[in-house]
């Protein structure tokens, strides 16, 4: 028996098992970059959520940075002639985040959602009828600065402390062209107490 009759099997299949699968389109590896931007997008996704999802209560209008104009429109510098300018730098703070969604940035209101907080007698007013408007809410038709006004604005003693509130009544009071005196977490908290019972929103013949 020769070479010739008898071909080496092993000679012959050594190009086919050289080669390797062909690849499959579709079906490439993910690259390393692509996974780094995923990671950085599901990152993102959380702190999003855990910033601006307003523990998911509607009540609530935590969403004011997602509000372009209200963006475009930084808070303008308050009065602090008066002193505790930090006071006023923290409600600055607290009024960009909880009520600017509605009173606008520039204090001014937004027909149809919220009057003006700039120029109006119930802010400048007595501190006390302010303060309980912020704590308990207000509702029913009200009169701003000559124009008649018929909404909800929501109560924020459950999510906010004496300070804080005091904090944004000392801003709203001294921004913008308001040039009333600031308000103490004492003067809130006196408040809070007198009305520790009141949970339903104030209307305007009740203050
Ligand atoms: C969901 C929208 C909304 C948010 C958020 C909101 N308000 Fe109001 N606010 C209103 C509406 C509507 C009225 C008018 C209520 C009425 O007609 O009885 C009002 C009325 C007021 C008034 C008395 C009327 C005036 O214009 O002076 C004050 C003071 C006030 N809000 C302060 C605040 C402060 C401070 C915050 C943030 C802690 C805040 N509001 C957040 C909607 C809102």
């Amino acid at each position: 028996m020769s070479d010739l009759d008898e071909p080496d099997i092993a000679a012959l299949h050594k190009a086919v098992l050289r080669e390797q699968k062909e690849p499959i389109e579709g079906r490439e590896p993910v690259p390393i970059w692509m996974g780094a931007v995923f990671v950085v997008l599901i990152a993102w996704g959380g702190w999003y959520l855990g910033r601006y999802d307003a523990r998911f209560d509607t009540q609530r209008a935590d969403m004011q940075p997602l509000v372009t104009e209200v963006k475009s429109s930084p808070p303008s510098e308050p009065n602090t002639a008066r002193g505790d300018a930090a006071m006023v730098e923290r409600g600055a703070e607290l009024f960009g985040g909880r009520c600017a969604a509605c009173h606008q940035a520039t204090g001014k209101g937004l027909p149809g959602v919220a009057p003006p907080l700039d120029g109006s007698e119930w802010v400048t007013g007595d501190p006390e009828r302010t303060t309980r408007v912020v704590l308990h809410g207000l509702t029913g038709p009200i009169e701003v600065a000559g124009q008649p006004w018929n909404g909800a604005m929501p109560a924020w003693g459950a999510t906010m402390t004496d300070a804080e509130v005091a904090a944004v009544l000392s801003y709203i009071r001294t921004a913008w062209s308001n040039d009333a005196g600031t308000v103490s977490l004492e003067d809130v908290k006196q408040v809070r107490d007198a009305h520790a019972d009141r949970s339903a929103p104030w209307t305007a013949d009740e203050l």
